[in-house]
């Protein structure tokens, strides 16, 4: 899959890490479609969570990534959007196993719980690594059935 635009949203407590991601991505090539917040004043986590899972939902940007104090609101928010694979991140670990297993297509990333060194090593993880596919594809397959017939699509 192409990473060419990735969007990009946080509240307040993740703008700081937000704004140093969206230098990084343009120097990797990047094209961050950010959907703010731009100001450091208090906001609704859901109402930015939103607005960058919908744009992942509908196809409309590559991938996402959504930055709270702790990363757990934007989890919770991304991963009620259909095709949603939302994973909160603390290491590079993590963040290249959310892609091996998980086929992550949103990273998500607690502004308050990691440093900067971190995080980068995180977001080059996310953006390197590959799907595994194989018996994970088989995994994934299986939530997309659940998410359906909670839905009652199925
Ligand atoms: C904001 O204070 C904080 O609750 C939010 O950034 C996030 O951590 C929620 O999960």
């Amino acid at each position: 899959m192409s990473r060419n635009r990735i969007a990009i949203g946080s509240d307040h407590a993740g703008l700081e890490l937000k704004n140093f991601i969206k230098d990084i991505l343009i120097q990797r090539g990047i094209e961050p479609v950010d959907f703010g917040t731009h100001e450091e004043s208090s906001v609704d986590y859901p109402d930015f969570g939103e607005q960058v899972s919908f744009a992942v939902s509908r196809g409309e940007v590559d991938r996402g990534i959504l930055i709270c104090g702790t990363g757990l609101g934007m989890s919770i928010v991304a991963n009620k959007f259909p095709g949603i694979r939302a994973t909160l991140c603390h290491d590079e670990y993590t963040a290249r196993m959310s892609r091996l297993h998980n086929d992550s297509n949103i990273l998500v990333m607690g502004g308050r719980v990691i440093e900067r060194e971190v995080a980068l090593k995180i977001l080059v993880a996310w953006l390197e690594t590959p799907f595994e596919g194989g018996r994970h594809s088989r995994r994934l397959d299986k939530i997309l059935k659940i998410e359906k017939r909670v839905n009652n699509d199925l």
